[in-house]
C-alpha cells in the first residue's frame, strides 16, 4: 500500500487531504455521512474573539463554476469553539486547524495565546478574508503589514502558525517571503478572489455587500499558478487550496508545490469529495508505483 501520511510542521497527518475553512463548519454535519477521522484534518470556520453574525444577506451567489460569498466571518467566537466544538472534535481523531481572524493585531494575538493552551494542531492566521470592513485582507495585502502581524502573533503562539494568503495582491511570492521572514511555520493559499455580480433587472449587486470572494473550480488554475510561485520563493510547507474538486486537481496542487490540500467549495455539491480524493490519490500512487504521497510535492518540471 502506498504511504499517504504526511509530516507537516513536524506533525504527522494520516493523509494530505483537509477541508477548507468556511465550507465544513466544525465537521459535525459531515460526520453523520462518514467518519471525519478519514481526513487528514479540517480547518474550522474562521473564528474571532467575540461571536459574529456576519454580513446581511444575500451573501452567497452562484457563478459559472464557482460561488461568490460575503459571509463576513459569522462564527460563535473562540470561547464557544474551545468549550463546545473542540472537545467533540478531539474525540474524532482528525487533524485540527483553527482559522483565526480579527480586526486588530491584539485580537489575533489573544486568540493565538488562548488556542496555544489547547490541543489543536495548527493555527491558521487568516489575514485574507475579503468580506470584513476592519482587519481581514487589510492585514494580508502589504508586505509590511504581513511582517508586522505574523511577527506579533508568533510571539503569542506556541502552535505551528500557518499564514493564509490573499490572491488579491500584485506579488503573492513577495507576501509569502514576508510571512516567512517574520516567522511563519507554513503557508496556506489561496483565499478567495475579489469579485462582483450585478442583477440586470434591479441593477444592483447580487450580494448585499456589493463585492465578495470567488471560489470553486473557476479559480483552480489561478491557485495552481500562485502555489507554484510561492513554492519557488520560500522554504515553508504549503497547504494548497482553490477550486479543488477531484483527485486530479489535488494531484496538480501537490505537483505545483503543496504538501497538503484543502478542499472547499465542491463540498456544497458533493460532501463526499474529500473521501473520493483520498481514494483517487491512493489509486494513482499504486498505479504509478510511487511509494509515498510526499514524493509528489513540487514534482512539476517547469519548461
Ligand atoms: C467570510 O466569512 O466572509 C469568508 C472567510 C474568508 O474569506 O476568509
Amino acid at each position: 500500500m502506498p504511504d499517504l501520511k504526511i509530516n507537516f510542521c513536524g506533525i504527522e497527518f494520516k493523509n494530505p487531504v483537509f477541508t477548507a475553512s468556511g465550507t465544513y463548519g466544525f465537521g459535525r454535519e459531515f460526520n453523520a455521512l462518514y467518519p471525519i477521522s478519514l481526513l487528514g484534518g479540517i480547518s474550522c470556520k474562521g473564528t474571532t474573539l467575540a461571536p459574529r453574525e456576519g454580513n446581511p444577506p444575500p451573501r452567497i451567489a452562484e457563478t459559472p463554476s464557482g460561488i461568490l460569498n460575503s459571509v463576513g466571518l459569522q462564527n460563535p467566537g473562540v470561547e464557544h469553539f474551545i468549550n463546545e466544538d473542540l472537545p467533540w472534535l478531539l474525540e474524532q481523531k482528525t487533524g485540527i486547524i483553527v482559522n483565526i481572524a480579527g480586526s486588530t493585531v491584539e485580537e489575533y494575538c489573544e486568540m493565538a495565546e488562548r488556542l496555544s493552551e489547547t490541543a489543536v494542531d495548527i493555527i491558521e492566521l487568516n489575514i485574507s478574508c475579503p468580506n470584513v470592513k476592519h482587519g481581514g485582507a487589510a492585514f494580508g495585502t502589504s508586505c509590511a503589514s504581513v511582517t508586522e502581524i505574523t511577527g506579533e502573533v508568533k510571539k503569542h503562539c506556541t502552535k505551528p502558525l500557518m499564514v493564509k494568503l490573499s490572491p488579491n495582491v500584485t506579488s503573492i511570492a513577495d507576501i509569502a517571503k514576508s510571512a516567512e521572514a517574520a516567522g511563519a511555520d507554513a503557508l496556506s493559499l489561496i483565499n478567495t478572489i475579489m469579485a462582483m455580480r450585478i442583477d440586470i433587472e434591479t441593477r444592483r449587486p447580487i450580494l448585499k455587500n456589493n463585492k465578495g470572494g470567488l471560489s470553486g473550480p473557476a479559480v483552480l488554475p489561478v491557485a495552481i499558478r500562485m502555489v507554484n510561485e510561492v513554492a519557488n520563493a520560500v522554504n515553508l510547507p504549503i497547504m494548497g487550496m482553490g477550486g479543488i474538486s477531484d483527485w486530479r486537481d489535488a494531484l496538480e496542487m501537490l505537483l505545483a508545490g503543496a504538501s497538503a490540500v484543502q478542499v472547499g467549495t465542491i463540498l456544497f455539491n458533493d460532501p463526499l469529495a474529500p473521501i473520493k480524493i483520498i481514494d483517487g490519490l491512493n489509486r494513482y500512487l499504486k498505479s504509478h508505483g510511487i511509494a509515498r504521497v510526499s514524493e509528489l510535492t513540487g514534482a512539476v518540471q517547469l519548461w
